[in-house]
This record gives C-alpha cells, sequence and structure tokens, in this order.
C-alpha cells in the first residue's frame, strides 16, 4: 500500500535509507556513471542557485549578478578541457541532457521544416526519441539500416543520400555493442550528398571518446558530435556539444539561447571538477572499461548465461546484452533477482536482434568504482546465481557489498582526501542556511 503523503522527515528518512542501499549496491545500467564526492560540491553551494551568461565577462552584461566569481570555473576549466579532450575548436555546454542536446542538435543542424533527417534505425541501436523530436520540428525522418544489428550498409545509405539529399545525419546509437564506422559512413555521405551535415551523438560513448580511446568523431570527419557526460565519462546529468566548424558554432549559438535558458550552472562547474579527475585516471579508466566489458561477457558465457555477439567478442564498449529469457528466466524476473542481490541492470523490449525483452548492463560504473579484473570472477559468480535463484539473496547482496569496498577512481586521487575533508565544513554551512 502506498504511503501516506510523505512529510519532510518522511523524505529524509527514504533519502537516507535510499543512500544506505546505493552504499552496498552496484549499477551496472549501462546510462549510469557516478563521480567523486567533490565534483558534486557545487551541486549543494550557492553556485546551485545561480545563472550564468556573461561568457565574454563584459561589464554591461552581468544582467543576473552573483557568478562572477565562478565564472572563470566555466570558461577556464570546463569548457578548455573539453575543447582539449574532445579535439574541438568550440563546445557548447548549455545542454541539460543528452536529449536536450539531440533536440538543439536537430534544431541547429537539421534545417528547416521539410528538410529530411537521416538517423539510425532503431533495429540497428537508434535512440528511440530522434525520430519523435525531428518530426516535432517538422523535418522528415529516413532510416540507415545495416545487414546486422551492429553494422550498417553503406551501400543502401549512399543511394538513400544521393536519392534524397538531407540536411544532416544524425548518428545516434543507444543500444549499441560496436561503433559504427563514423570515418567510412562520412565518407559515403561525402561522396553522395556533399551538403549534408554528419552529427554523432556520443551519448553512450562521450567517456571512451573523451579517454582517446574511441575514435574521435571530429577526427572521422563529423561535422560536430556531443551528447551527456553522465553514461560512460563519470559527471554530472548534462550534456556537450562540440564542433571544430566556425559556421556550425555561430548556428548553435544563435540557437541555444531559444532552447535553454539556465544550463543549470552548477552542474557545469561539477563537469569542470570531474574534467580535472578525469584527466588524471581517464584513459586508464576507459581502458578498464572496454576490457572488463569483454572480460565480464566471457565470464558470464562461461558459467552458461546467453550473452549476445560471441562471435564478435561480446562488446568493443561498456554494453553487454543479454538473453537471460533463452536460459529460463524472464529478464524482468531475473532483474528483481539481481536487485535484491544489490546488482541493478537494464532490461527492455527493442534491443536490436531481439524478439522479445533482453537485458542490457554495462561496466562503466563498476570500472569507475574501483572494481578490478579480480573481482570480476566473483561479480559474474553472484550475478549468475542471482539470476538463476541458485542462492539466497541477502548472501549475495552481502558479497555485493564487500565488492562496494573499492576505492572509487576520484576518491583516490592524491589530493582527493584533503580537499574533501576542508569542504565539509562549507558543505555543513551551506546546508544549514549559512547560519552557524
Ligand atoms: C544516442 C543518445 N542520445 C540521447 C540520449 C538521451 O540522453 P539523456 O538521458 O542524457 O537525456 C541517449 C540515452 O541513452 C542516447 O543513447
Amino acid at each position: 500500500m502506498a504511503m501516506a503523503t510523505p512529510n519532510l522527515s518522511d523524505v529524509v528518512r527514504l533519502l537516507a535509507e535510499h543512500e544506505a542501499a546505493a552504499e552496498r549496491s552496484l549499477s551496472l545500467v549501462p546510462s549510469e556513471n557516478s563521480m567523486s564526492g567533490l565534483a558534486k560540491l557545487p551541486m549543494v553551494l550557492d553556485s546551485y542557485h545561480r545563472y550564468f551568461f556573461n561568457e565574454d565577462d563584459d561589464p554591461d552584461r552581468w544582467h543576473f549578478r552573483g557568478a562572477q566569481g565562478l565564472r572563470d570555473v566555466e570558461m577556464s576549466v570546463t569548457i578548455p578541457l573539453l575543447e582539449r579532450l574532445g579535439k574541438a575548436t568550440y563546445v557548447s555546454v548549455r545542454p541539460l541532457s543528452g536529449l536536450n542536446a539531440m533536440t538543439l542538435a536537430l534544431a541547429t543542424l537539421g534545417g528547416d521544416p521539410g528538410s529530411t533527417v537521416v538517423t539510425i534505425s532503431p533495429e540497428n541501436g537508434g535512440h528511440y526519441a530522434t525520430p519523435s523530436v525531428a518530426q516535432r520540428l517538422g523535418q522528415r525522418v529516413e532510416w540507415l539500416r545495416g545487414p546486422n544489428p551492429h553494422e550498417l550498409d553503406l551501400e543502401h545509405a549512399a543511394e538513400l543520400l544521393g536519392r534524397i539529399r538531407p540536411a544532416l545525419v544524425y548518428v545516434d546509437q543507444s543500444h549499441c555493442l560496436f561503433p559504427i564506422d563514423a570515418a567510412a559512413l562520412v565518407r559515403t555521405v561525402r561522396e553522395a550528398s556533399p551538403e549534408t551535415l554528419v552529427h554523432v551523438d556520443a551519448s553512450h560513448w562521450m567517456g571512451l571518446v573523451l579517454a582517446g580511446v574511441f575514435p574521435n568523431p571530429l577526427d572521422a570527419g563529423a561535422d560536430s558530435f556531443g551528447g551527456s557526460t553522465h553514461k560512460t565519462f563519470p559527471g554530472p546529468h548534462k550534456a556537450v556539444l562540440l564542433t571544430r566548424d566556425a559556421s556550425i558554432e555561430k548556428r548553435i549559438r544563435e540557437t541555444q539561447d531559444f532552447l535553454i535558458s539556465s544550463h543549470h550552472f552548477a552542474s557545469t562547474l561539477s563537469l569542470g571538477m570531474a574534467l580535472l579527475e578525469f584527466q588524471e585516471f581517464g584513459p586508464a579508466y576507459a581502458k578498464t572499461v572496454v576490457s572488463h566489458t569483454k572480460d565480464f561477457g566471457r565470464l558470464l558465457a562461461e558459467r552458461g548465461l546467453t550473452v549476445v555477439a560471441a562471435d564478435r567478442g561480446y562488446s568493443a564498449g561498456h554494453q553487454l546484452w543479454l538473453d537471460t529469457e533463452n536460459d529460463g528466466v524472464a529478464p524482468s524476473l531475473a532483474s528483481d533477482r539481481l536487485a535484491a542481490a544489490g546488482l541493478n541492470v537494464n532490461f527492455m523490449a527493442g534491443l536490436p536482434g531481439f524478439t522479445r525483452q533482453g537485458m542490457r548492463i554495462g561496466l562503466n560504473e563498476a570500472a569507475y568504482k574501483g572494481l578490478t579484473t579480480e573481482d570480476l570472477p566473483e561479480l559474474a559468480d553472484v550475478f549468475v546465481a542471482a539470476v538463476r535463484d541458485t542462492s539466497p539473496a541477502s548472501g549475495l547482496a552481502d558479497r555485493v557489498a564487500a565488492l562496494r569496498g573499492r576505492v572509487p577512481l576520484g576518491a583516490a586521487l592524491p589530493e582527493a582526501a584533503q580537499l574533501l575533508d576542508s569542504s565539509l565544513a562549507l558543505v555543513c554551512r551551506a546546508l544549514r542556511g549559512h547560519t552557524s
């Protein structure tokens, strides 16, 4: 039975209960990640309440006062680090999330109402929202499709592009085990329809791209790329757009002020802090995400679960897809059993190649939380025992809690503990409304 409307103390209690459960559990949801306590600071301090628009520090444009002292964090930390790691000359940190970045990219680059956007078909892992957002902007939608769920048919792409000459090709892999060959796709677009722009929505791959472990879409010839900063990138819920093209920069600047007002300034400060940390551990973390994912796929398969794409090494990135129905356990039931053991996963219809529901997991947060290669067999044992219900959930949950004892990468940085200690008083004062 649902509780009566919770009062404030109920909400605080629910938060505390959630926190206690979260401390003992591990998210294997590929769209989620974690970040350091330090990077969360701007979210609980006064900065959370401030607008910031005056990027040029024009004395006549501080129409919203209060964030002047923090301007340099967005302008001299967040943006330059994204430009460097993303190999771009312009970065917009305005988007609030991946879907918001998609809306901004489609509104900016997808052409006027009546023009056509070509995007990845759902059968090849395209994001569910892309066609709907494009259609709401008055754009028509056509699909890139593939000979299998993991590759695109470039001959079909060339024929389609040459025939319809779309304004934009929007590459939106969301259910994705292997990145498409963006360089080959861009070459196809340039030959078949030279006026067409290419935008890569790398929401799922962002951490792997910024770490240099996945190819940079701009190096592959794309006109722009972007996406969420909280999936493989261990940062705040937020998104970014990047380009090297001055005319695209101009178009983004002209559009974004009318789609986004508050860009959640504190999140851009958090993102800057997460990037400062990421430049220390990013490449090693991203390599670990990729190797953990492949290893975990193999370990689950060795223990008898059906893991998709065994013939291709299971995954090149952070996602694995499991057909637990094939192993006699409906994905929703498997997900319930895993949750009781402290492991949170996705289950859903629509995974490419599936005719019924499947399970989608990711090793990105596990890698950020510091799980090592030696931890993976234990994680796989717990996972399989939970799915098959061969051990009591409470014992499995204790084993997951033990795995959660590893030190997260952000907290392991040399200066982290001391900076966090010195910030605690700041947090207490802010939470008390600066009255003590
Ligand atoms: C390609 C792509 N674009 C956009 C989104 C939406 O991102 P967010 O949840 O940050 O709004 C996703 C999420 O999975 C995605 O995969």
